[in-house]
């Protein structure tokens, strides 16, 4: 009895150190389901948000590098908390160029079909 209780308390320890820092997710609130991100120079970027919560299923795929709320991304490059191009490079093209290579459907990985310019 004494052993689970411990291995129970080791376990919650390492959960609270592994959320430190992170943004709570919340799943009720989904959000628009379709948006235009900011993409600077290049032009702004359409993303099909729902298209995205329906096949990744985990919303902290994303939402650990920003919270759930409208302008999160310009907020936080605005702030230094996040660099520029961090979400396009960690998390669009990263995932897209991966899921491309291993032969999965997947969105786009070249700079013109992500951004509209103009
Ligand atoms: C593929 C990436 C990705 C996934 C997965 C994702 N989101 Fe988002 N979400 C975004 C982006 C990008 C924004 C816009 C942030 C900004 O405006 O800076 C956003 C914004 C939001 C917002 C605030 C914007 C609004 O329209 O109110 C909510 C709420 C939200 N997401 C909920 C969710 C929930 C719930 C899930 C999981 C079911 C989820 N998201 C999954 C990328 C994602
Ligand atoms: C899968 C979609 C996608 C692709 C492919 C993509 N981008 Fe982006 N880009 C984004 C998103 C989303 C943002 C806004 C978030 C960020 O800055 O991380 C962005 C931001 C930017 C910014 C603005 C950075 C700032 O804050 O000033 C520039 C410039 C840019 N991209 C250029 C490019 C170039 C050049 C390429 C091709 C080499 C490219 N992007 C490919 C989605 C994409
Ligand atoms: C963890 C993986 C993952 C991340 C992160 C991700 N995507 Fe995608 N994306 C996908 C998959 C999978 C699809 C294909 C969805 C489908 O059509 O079933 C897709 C499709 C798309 C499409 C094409 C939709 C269409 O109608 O053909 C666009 C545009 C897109 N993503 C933009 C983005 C942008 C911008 C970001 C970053 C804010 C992003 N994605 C982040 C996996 C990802």
């Amino acid at each position: 009895m004494k052993v689970v209780k411990i291995a129970v308390l080791t376990l919650m320890a390492i959960s609270v150190v592994s959320l430190a820092g992170a943004y709570t997710i919340q799943t009720d609130n989904k959000g628009a389901p379709q948006m235009s991100l900011d993409g600077g120079k290049s032009g702004p970027v359409p993303f099909p948000h729902l298209a995205h919560q329906k096949v990744l299923a985990d919303c902290s795929v994303c939402h650990e590098l920003f919270p759930q709320e409208a302008g999160a991304i310009d907020a936080l490059k605005a702030s230094g908390e996040l660099k520029k191009k961090q979400v396009m490079n960690k998390q669009c093209t990263k995932c897209h160029k991966q899921m491309k290579k291993e032969g999965q459907k997947t969105g786009p990985t070249t700079c013109k079909s992500c951004h509209a310019k103009g």
